[in-house]
């Protein structure tokens, strides 16, 4: 008897230790069940798993409908968040209540979020009612997934699926590495960028797949030391710096990498653009190299005349200064004849540009590709297709 209790007391005790550190919070143990709304089940889990130091909020295999959630920190100590299924968005904008977020991460140290699982954030009726162009900036349609002030974490092996505006935004975070994130919705869905960074810093993405209608990868002011790592985009606007220079009190964007990676078919290839008529900012150590280009439009392009719709007030020109630019081996086709073109302010000339092995071939009527360079005077070496700087302004 007394032999037996021990052995109860003791295994009791294991049963404690194992699971008062890396405990499971499965949202169906909150009554999150396949093919039903998780919303609470999932808020519950959440709740119960950041109070635990090491604990794990896991969603299993299954697709589940989930409405605009919030999983706050701080937590304890590190927290995962694991989904293995198929989280789906409400179809309609009305039911985000003007939040401009489906799943929205904040204040949280030392998140995971992982699990192989799909954000879908069912995209395709508010794109329909997204007119963008001017109206753009008036409406509230919801992002993917929000970083906000999420720090030492990694984001790994997830998908986000037809988000109704961006799929993953970042703000405010700081040492995030975002590894084989898989981001796709169609080529003519609007403003659906795959990852937007802003006031971020030291952020990695590695190894993501990213094909939508708007921006691959876009770094928004404030943002300092990024690096894209083999990152394969298209269809889409490709890898924008920018747009910079639209609001008051902008701060700079320093230290971006583009390193190895692939685009295809998308509008543009590596890009800094800038608004006229903007207030004084900065943009400087960027540095794009070792990238392909399958039939891009525009594969390398600074334009600090950016204005789109017309919707610019007057013309002067942009104010943001660009320097410490790098274009290092890039290679593939163009699918217009402008292939490269650097256009800087008149104000703010750009300085300290470098091209180097640059191989672009355009297929098309009209010519070979050409290289426009106006307010700028880079360093050219190596191999240049076309000859750099062919158009002068
Ligand atoms: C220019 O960029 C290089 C490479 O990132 C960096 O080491 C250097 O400090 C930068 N120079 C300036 C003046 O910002």
């Amino acid at each position: 008897m007394g032999k037996n209790l021990s052995l109860v007391t003791s295994s009791l005790l294991l049963l404690l230790a194992s699971t008062s550190v890396g405990r499971v919070f499965d949202v169906k143990s909150y009554g999150g069940q396949p093919n039903a709304d998780i919303t609470q089940a999932l808020m519950k889990a959440w709740k119960a798993a950041c109070t635990i130091a090491g604990s794990k909020v896991v969603i299993s295999v299954g697709t589940y409908k989930l409405g605009s959630v919030t999983l706050l920190g701080p937590c304890k100590g590190a927290i995962e968040f694991n989904l293995q299924g198929t989280l789906q968005a409400p179809s309609d904008v009305a039911s985000f209540n003007g939040k401009d977020f489906w799943v929205s991460f904040q204040r949280i140290d030392s998140l995971t979020v992982s699990g192989g699982g799909v954000f879908d954030g069912k995209g395709q009726m508010a794109w329909q009612k997204n007119d963008c162009g001017e109206k753009y900036n008036n409406k509230i349609l919801p992002t993917n997934i929000k970083f906000d002030f999420v720090t030492n974490s990694i984001v790994h092996d997830i998908q986000s699926k037809d988000s109704k505006f961006f799929h993953i935004n970042l703000l405010g975070c700081k040492n995030l590495q975002i590894q084989h994130v898989t981001v796709t919705a169609p080529e003519d869905s609007p403003n659906t960028e795959g990852i937007h960074i802003g006031r971020s810093s030291k952020i990695t993405i590695t190894n993501a797949n990213i094909g939508t209608g708007d921006d691959c990868i876009s770094i928004g002011d404030g943002t300092q030391d990024v690096t894209a790592n083999q990152v394969t985009c298209g269809p889409g606007h490709g890898i924008n710096v920018g747009s910079l220079g639209k609001y008051q009190n902008e701060q700079p964007v320093s230290g971006i990498r583009v390193i190895g990676g692939t685009l295809s078919n998308t509008k543009n290839g590596v890009r800094i653009k800038t608004w006229p008529s903007s207030p004084p900012g900065i943009a400087s150590d960027m540095h794009f190299e070792n990238i392909i280009m399958n039939n891009v439009a525009n594969p390398i392009l600074i334009d600090q005349d950016y204005c789109p719709n017309n919707q610019c007030a007057n013309q002067s020109p942009s104010k943001v200064k660009i320097s410490n630019v790098s274009f290092k081996n890039i290679r593939g086709t163009s699918s217009t004849k402008e292939a490269v073109k650097l256009i800087c302010s008149n104000i703010v000339p750009c300085q300290e540009v470098v091209v180097v092995d640059i191989d672009l071939i355009y297929k098309g009527a009209g010519g070979s590709a050409t290289s426009t360079c106006v307010n700028v005077k880079p360093t050219i070496t190596g191999k240049q297709n076309p000859p750099a700087c062919t158009i002068k302004q």
